[in-house]
């Protein structure tokens, strides 16, 4: 599907207001507990709907997810999920495992029309489809995670999980691979942890 939307970052288009930063950045948060408001899947759709639109290397989108918002989706995830992680995961109305697919290059004529010759060469070429993969799917995870927040909604990332037993119960054929799994939902009680501070820029930019 296209946009009809050519570009809106053109000069004199505004950037994002105060409020829209600190509902993306300054002001958002994790969520560790989730009140029992459910959030449908046309919420849900609409996260993957803002997510697509990011950009991707070679344009080659290789994040898949799957939403798992039914008890029998939940009861199969909780007990792959590290213990830590259960309770707040039980609470939450919906939940992401966010995966990559590993045959991410079959799309490449679609995806990247300009060089039909890529997926023969990435077919030929596994660790460069594992470099792809690694670098694309977190950016794309990243993305995902700004986007559950657009739609109004609290985000829980968690890496703390049985990837190989998520893949077998979730993926068995072996073509989708685990890389993070996302609380989804409006935040519960005593949601927060306690803020944690974030690196002073001094110490992260050069200029050059
Ligand atoms: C990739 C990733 C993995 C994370 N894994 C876990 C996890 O397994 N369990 C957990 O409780 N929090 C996890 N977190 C939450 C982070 O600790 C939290 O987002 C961070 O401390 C910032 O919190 P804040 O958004 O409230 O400032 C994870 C976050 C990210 C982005």
């Amino acid at each position: 599907m296209t946009s009809t939307v050519e570009s809106i970052a053109a000069p004199g288009v505004p950037g994002l207001d105060e409020a829209g930063r600190a509902l993306l950045f300054t002001q958002a948060r994790t969520a560790n507990a989730f009140a029992d408001t459910p959030v449908g899947d046309e919420q849900l759709a609409a996260i993957w709907e803002l997510t697509r639109w990011a950009p991707t290397s070679a344009n080659l989108q290789p994040l898949r997810v799957t939403f798992v918002r039914t008890a029998q989706g939940r009861e199969r995830l909780l007990p792959l999920m590290n213990e830590g992680n259960r309770a707040k995961t039980a609470s939450a109305p919906a939940t992401a495992i966010l995966a990559v697919d590993s045959r991410f290059h079959q799309y490449a004529p679609t995806l990247l029309p300009i060089r039909p010759q890529l997926k023969d060469a990435l077919d030929a070429d596994e660790s460069l489809r594992a470099t792809m993969t690694s670098f694309n799917g977190p950016l794309q995870a990243g993305y995902f995670i700004l986007a559950i927040r657009a739609q109004g909604l609290v985000a829980g990332p968690m890496a703390g999980f049985d990837a190989a037993g998520i893949d077998a119960e979730f993926y068995p054929d072996g073509r989708w691979k685990s890389v993070l799994v996302v609380n989804i939902g409006h935040p519960g009680e005593n949601p927060w942890f306690e803020r944690l501070p974030r690196l002073d820029p001094a110490d992260v930019i050069r200029w050059a």
